[in-house]
This record gives C-alpha cells, sequence and structure tokens, in this order.
C-alpha cells in the first residue's frame, strides 16, 4: 500500500531556545533562508507523500501561516516580476495537502500521534519528527518507505550513537540484521549507559502500520511522565514484526543548541552562493582559535613550572 499521509507533531514549546521561542515556534528557526520545518515537509514531499497533518500546540500561528498562501506578498513579487521567488513562495503552499489538529496539553510523542488516528484511518502512514533534520542524498523518509514496502511491517529510522548519548533517545534491542535492516527485539525509552540494549538510536522517522493506535491506547505514562511512542512500539513488536533502518545521511538534532548550529553551518556550506563567503570565514577563525589555545597552553605551563 502507498505510504501517503504524514503526521509532524510539532507541539514542544521549543524551551531549549528561550527567549528566542518566546513568541514564535522553534520549528519556525531558520536554516539559513528556510524555517526548520520547511526541511521536513520537503523531505516527506520528496518521498511521495501527499497529505500532512500537523499536530500543533499554543503559539504555532506562524507555521500555518508559512504552509498557507500569501496574497499580499505573491501580489508585491509579481509587481516587482520577482518571478523565480513568486515561484518558490508559491511552491511552499502547493506542496501538500496540510491540516492540523490541535494537541490541547503536550502530554507527549505517544499522545501526539494517537491525535492522528481519524485522520490517518486503517493504512500505514509516516511520522517525523521536526527536531530531526536528515540531510542525505535519498530523502531518509524515502529509504524507509523503500523497506517498509519488503516486509509491509513497520520501520523505524535508527543510527548508532555514543554510549554516553543514548539517554537522550528510543534506543533497540536488535535482533537478526539484514543488510541496513534490524529486526527489533525490544526498545526503551532513554535508557542509561548501565541498562541500555544497544547504542543503536531511533531518529525521529517512523512508517507504522495503523495496529499501533490500538498499542498507544494500551500504554501508560512512560518517561517523564508521558506517553511514549516508544512504550507502544515496544507492545507492537512484541505482538508483530518491527524492523530498524540504518539510515545512510547525516542527521542534525535541531532540538539542541550546538546541533542546529552545526545544521546552520553544514546548510550554509552546501548553497552555491555562500560557500565561498563561509569557508574562509570558519578556517579564519578556526585557526585564531588554535593559536590562542596554544598560547594559553604555553602561559599555563610556564606558571606550573
Ligand atoms: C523522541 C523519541 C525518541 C527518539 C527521539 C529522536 O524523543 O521519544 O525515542 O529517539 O525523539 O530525536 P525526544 O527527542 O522528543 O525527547
Amino acid at each position: 500500500m502507498k505510504i501517503k499521509k504524514a503526521v509532524i507533531p510539532v507541539g514542544g514549546l521549543g524551551t531549549r531556545f528561550l527567549p528566542a521561542t518566546k513568541a514564535q515556534p522553534k520549528e519556525m528557526l531558520p536554516i539559513v533562508d528556510k524555517p526548520a520545518i520547511q526541511y521536513i515537509v520537503e523531505e516527506a514531499v520528496e518521498s511521495g507523500i501527499e497529505s500532512i497533518i500537523f499536530i500543533t500546540g499554543r503559539n504555532k500561528k506562524s507555521l500555518e501561516d508559512h504552509f498557507d498562501k500569501s496574497f499580499e506578498l505573491e501580489q508585491m513579487l509579481e509587481e516587482k516580476q520577482k518571478w523565480n521567488l513568486l515561484k518558490e513562495i508559491q511552491n511552499i503552499s502547493s506542496m501538500a495537502n496540510i491540516h492540523y489538529i490541535r494537541q490541547k496539553e503536550p502530554k507527549g510523542l505517544g499522545h501526539a500521534v494517537l491525535c492522528a488516528e481519524q485522520f490517518i484511518g486503517n493504512e500505514p502512514f509516516a511520522v517525523l519528527l521536526g527536531d530531526d533534520i536528515m540531510i542525505s542524498e535519498k530523502p531518509a523518509l524515502k529509504q524507509m518507505i523503500d523497506a517498509y514496502h519488503h516486509t509491509n511491517q513497520s520501520v523505524i529510522g535508527v543510527n548508532a550513537v555514543a554510549l554516553e548519548n543514548v539517554y537522550k533517545y528510543g534506543i533497540i534491542d536488535p535482533g537478526r540484521k539484514f543488510g541496513q535492516v534490524h529486526s527489533v527485539k525490544d526498545l526503551v525509552e532513554k535508557p542509561t549507559i548501565e541498562n541500555t540494549p544497544s547504542n543503536i538510536a531511533v531518529m525521529g522517522r517512523y512508517i507504522l502500520n495503523p495496529s499501533i493506535f490500538s498499542y498507544l491506547k494500551a500504554i501508560e505514562r512512560g518517561v517523564g511522565n508521558e506517553w511514549q511512542l516508544t512504550d507502544a512500539l515496544r507492545l507492537q513488536c512484541q505482538q508483530e514484526k518491527l524492523f530498524a533502518l540504518e539510515l545512510e545521511g547525516k542527521r542534525y538534532d535541531i532540538g539542541d543548541k550546538a546541533g542546529y548550529l552545526h545544521a546552520m553551518i553544514e546548510v550554509a556550506l552546501n548553497h552555491d552562493d555562500l560557500h565561498h563567503k563561509l569557508l574562509p570565514y570558519l578556517e579564519r577563525i578556526v585557526e585564531k582559535e588554535r593559536i590562542e589555545n596554544r598560547r594559553n597552553t604555553r602561559s599555563s605551563s610556564k606558571s606550573i613550572i
């Protein structure tokens, strides 16, 4: 069955980016010249998704406006004969059929996905998390859709992470591996280093069979006192088969300030008109840092002597 629908939860408050997110959603923070959420929507559309439902919360109006038609702006660009910009702006509002449901309280990812049950109905669907930007030749979601079509079982996107970072993720207990695909024996949401089953982490991309909704209704509050999608996937893998695909490409956790800056720099370096301005600048500041570090190490070793 073709995967045509995607759920994108955007209910988070973005507290890690305060005060920047006091009056605007974190998903609208720009990565060079596009808001972060547009990269996610483009990945979905390039993977064949036709309809998207955003699970929103308070303070997300500018996100809705971004994907809506903007008559005044289009008229102004037309008058000024800025045809390329006009086309780009028109594309944003016609990329996909976009719908919204309001999640009244942020009760966790599992609860957000459950809010989409009526919209999804009885077909397999995608979930993309807005904090995970994937930069890859073949869109990450397309990689997963292709894997789904081999088995017709739910697939989650994964990558290996450093052991000291497992506490940030859902972690799988992998079974047999076929190429890039692991069968999943179990999952744990945000384990400690001591109790983690592996270092293979869930990366914010999911293709789910609609049976997930019954598991979402069966779980209780989990880590952080929230309804966790990982806990429903746990039930799903006990009753059905669940697979994890090692994604190709680079993933940026833009929910974290350093990850956000890494994504910004990488995307800027990929822009033809910015590459030659940014790279020499980065080289200069790295060199300056090196010289200062050398000086500091020399003066501190002198003071020890
Ligand atoms: C969520 C999921 C987690 C997953 C992570 C990927 O956690 O609950 O399983 O590994 O996204 O970014 P969050 O980052 O919302 O805490």
